[in-house]
């Protein structure tokens, strides 16, 4: 069996292996450089390797033709919502929670301090990478600092006192992009806590999730046998999914903005005709933190 380096030195994976849930991140940086006028993300084919790209094309024939083109939409979502923000809102930090090999510190003003957050295997390698591609100037220059944590996790209190110290009552704005269908609900409320604790008045909160609606559609139906076939999972892993009243419904914050792969196509490509029944449409949520809280 022909056996190649997914994410060396970190993992080893073949083709025919189960990749772990940290190596979904190489999938959804692959599926960014497919389309980097949509997308916005200059920088994410250098992340593009043989392996990733059969897993990307495996996981696009299995599941849904749509998935690059979804996961372009939504960083062009959220490279906007930041750009906009960061000039209007004076936005100082923004922490990206399972960062994965999304790009934004590099996209972004110089002046932001960027928090990237993911498991240990990687922050490791994009640490590694970054600063690698940094002194070859194929990236600019840019404050970052790299946390490692598992959010499944006992306590997030260690991330918490590190996060706070990091923060030090600048404005921020906090990113949760492709994490919570590996997370937990027990997890996930606990994530949510410690955002509440880090954040002041008017900070931003941005989320990504699937509705549970989403579970009687047969896309989904194709990709829990996608997932069960070729994901090493954790005791966590439930395909989560989130109803719109948990976020309506977060103590202190405000809903600014939802958004969905559907609104997002018909906003940045509207002569694009999309099949209801193909897409895996994922919802973009805003909160804002209230004045009084
Ligand atoms: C599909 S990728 C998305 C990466 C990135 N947010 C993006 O949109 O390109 C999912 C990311 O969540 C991270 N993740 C999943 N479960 C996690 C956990 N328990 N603790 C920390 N990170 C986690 C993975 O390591 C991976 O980088």
């Amino acid at each position: 069996m022909e056996t190649f380096y997914l994410s060396e030195p970190y993992s080893l994976c073949s083709v025919d292996q189960k990749i772990n849930i940290h190596e979904t991140a190489f999938v959804t940086a692959y599926f960014r450089a497919g389309d980097s006028a949509l997308s916005g993300d200059k920088y994410a084919h250098l992340w593009a390797n043989p392996i990733v790209a059969n897993h990307a094309k495996r996981y696009i024939s299995a599941v849904s033709a749509y998935e690059d083109y979804a996961h372009c939409l939504r960083n062009r979502y959220f490279y906007d919502t930041l750009k906009e923000l960061i000039k209007k809102e004076n936005i100082e930090v923004l922490i990206n929670f399972g960062c994965g090999f999304s790009m934004y510190p590099f996209l972004l003003d110089a002046s932001l301090h960027c928090i990237e957050i993911d498991m240990a295997d990687v922050i490791a390698y994009k640490k590694e990478k970054t600063e690698a591609w940094q002194k070859e100037g194929l990236l600019p220059c840019r404050n970052i600092t790299f946390l490692e944590a598992d959010f499944n996790a006992p306590s997030l209190q260690d991330l918490y006192k590190q996060l706070e110290a990091l923060k030090s009552g600048k404005r921020s704005f906090i990113l949760l992009e492709g994490v919570l269908f590996f997370l937990g609900k027990s997890d996930t409320i606990k994530l949510f806590d410690l955002f509440n604790r880090l954040q002041g008045p008017e900070e931003f909160l941005a989320s990504v999730s699937f509705q549970p609606q989403l579970e009687k559609q047969a896309v989904f139906k194709k990709l829990i046998d996608f997932v069960e076939g070729n994901l090493e999972k954790n005791q966590q892993f439930d395909y989560q999914t989130v109803p719109d009243s948990f976020y309506k419904d977060i103590e202190g914050y405000t809903l600014m903005d939802h958004q969905h792969t559907f609104s997002l196509s018909a906003r940045y490509l509207p002569e694009n005709k999309l099949p209801f029944e193909e897409i895996l449409n994922e919802h973009m949520y805003l909160l804002q933190k209230n004045v009084n809280s």
